[in-house]
């Protein structure tokens, strides 16, 4: 079992049909695949992790980042993990900070991290959230 993490940035903010989309497809592609994660948007700012088999999340990810939906792609970490932290979501998803959203992202990112046991994983969303409140 391995989980991988990444950051990226969208070419233009992706709105609530866009996001929908690249929902519909990871979740089909996903739940085919053994793969489980969590995808957080903030703005312009996607913050994504996949778990399962090394070679279905590799693959996976070599996929996503050649998706010209988004740029500047940079893998954060990945290795071998002991158990899911997302086990129930083929792709959990948090947006905030879209125009019309009454949740900030660090409050939306609070709210999805607080059960994830894994210490260095929860480090990394909670630095995105960080981020995103200092913007
Ligand atoms: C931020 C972002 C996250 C994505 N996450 C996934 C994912 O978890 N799983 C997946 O299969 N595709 C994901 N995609 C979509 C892929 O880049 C690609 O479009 C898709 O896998 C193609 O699937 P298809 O060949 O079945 O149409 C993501 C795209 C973006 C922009």
């Amino acid at each position: 079992m391995h989980r991988l993490l990444y950051i990226s940035t969208a070419r233009t903010t992706p709105d609530r049909a866009s996001l929908d989309a690249i929902l519909r497809v990871s979740r089909r592609n996903n739940a085919a695949a053994g793969i489980t994660g969590l995808l957080i948007v903030g703005g312009k700012r996607f913050l994504q992790t996949l778990e399962g088999p090394a070679e279905a999340v590799f693959e996976t990810f070599d996929r996503i980042r050649r998706d010209p939906a988004h740029f500047a792609v940079v893998e954060l970490a990945r290795g071998p993990i002991e158990k899911r932290a997302f086990p129930e979501w083929s792709m959990g998803y948090q947006i905030g900070g879209a125009a019309g959203d009454t949740v900030s992202v660090p409050a939306a990112i609070g709210a999805v991290i607080a059960p994830i046991e894994d210490a260095t994983l929860r480090a990394y969303f909670s630095g995105f959230a960080e981020m995103h409140a200092a913007a």
